[in-house]
């Protein structure tokens, strides 16, 4: 079955609903909390992609068709951690539609699709580190969430690499940029999070080494094979 079908969408619902009343209270608290951040961050994505389809109008082509796939992925996920959410009994007082999100920190990456691609593939390698170390928790829930969140964390690998293989091959004259915009990226990294989908990492789950890690691994995949292209960027 694939994993936009509905019926199998009800199912990863009411099965992980089933396995939550089960558990010790601590983990269902911790699990609650864990669930609310993915449905809010992933519901986030459908803001910042009305962002860039005012500032980005004019962005390739190939772009639009990544960010399309991308945004219908996310909107899977908060699909289905929304429905999780709530079949584990949380309440439904989020209020989605208040939400508005501000993107004035993050202006220097939204001003051109290339700064954007590295920010967004830095982003989504953090998120996969995230849902990995998640799984220690998600697993709790049964083998079909455990399941739902390993083809999560599949999406969210595919989108790191579908924007750094744009960012490479749809601007190669910028790359000798990408040291200087992953010192930018550091610098950003630990502010408040304002409903950016972007640099949501005020969870507890994220660890501060993840994100000079991803700043690492990126350049060297961004900058594989242009002189000097190994340089690690600063730490901030
Ligand atoms: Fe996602
Ligand atoms: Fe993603």
């Amino acid at each position: 079955m694939e994993a936009s079908d509905p019926v199998r969408q009800g199912q990863v619902v009411a099965q992980a609903g089933a396995h939550f009343g089960s558990l010790p209270e601590p983990v269902r608290v911790r699990l609650s909390s864990l669930l609310l951040d993915d449905l809010l961050t992933e519901y986030d994505a459908r803001l910042l992609g009305s962002h860039l389809r005012e500032v980005g109008a004019h962005w390739s082509e190939a772009f639009w068709g990544v960010e399309a796939r991308w945004e219908a992925d996310e909107a899977q996920h908060h699909r289905v951690a929304r429905g999780v959410y709530l079949s584990c009994g949380g309440g439904e007082d989020f209020n989605l539609e208040g939400r508005q999100a501000d993107f004035s920190h993050l202006e220097p990456w939204l001003g051109d699709e290339f700064a954007f691609l590295c920010l967004a593939a830095y982003d989504e390698w953090v998120t996969v580190r995230a849902y990995t170390a998640g799984l220690a928790w998600y697993d709790a829930l049964g083998p079909t969430f455990g399941r739902w969140m390993r083809g999560v964390i599949a999406d969210e690998a595919r989108h790191y690499s579908q924007f750094l293989s744009l960012a490479r091959s749809g601007h190669p004259g910028r790359l000798q940029e990408v040291p200087d915009l992953m010192r930018a990226i550091g610098s950003v990294e630990g502010e408040p999070y304002r409903s950016t989908f972007l640099l949501d990492h005020d969870d507890p789950i994220f660890r501060v080494e993840w994100f000079d890690q991803a700043r690492r691994v990126l350049q060297r995949h961004l900058c594989a094979g242009l002189p000097g292209g190994a340089t690690q960027p600063h730490s901030n």
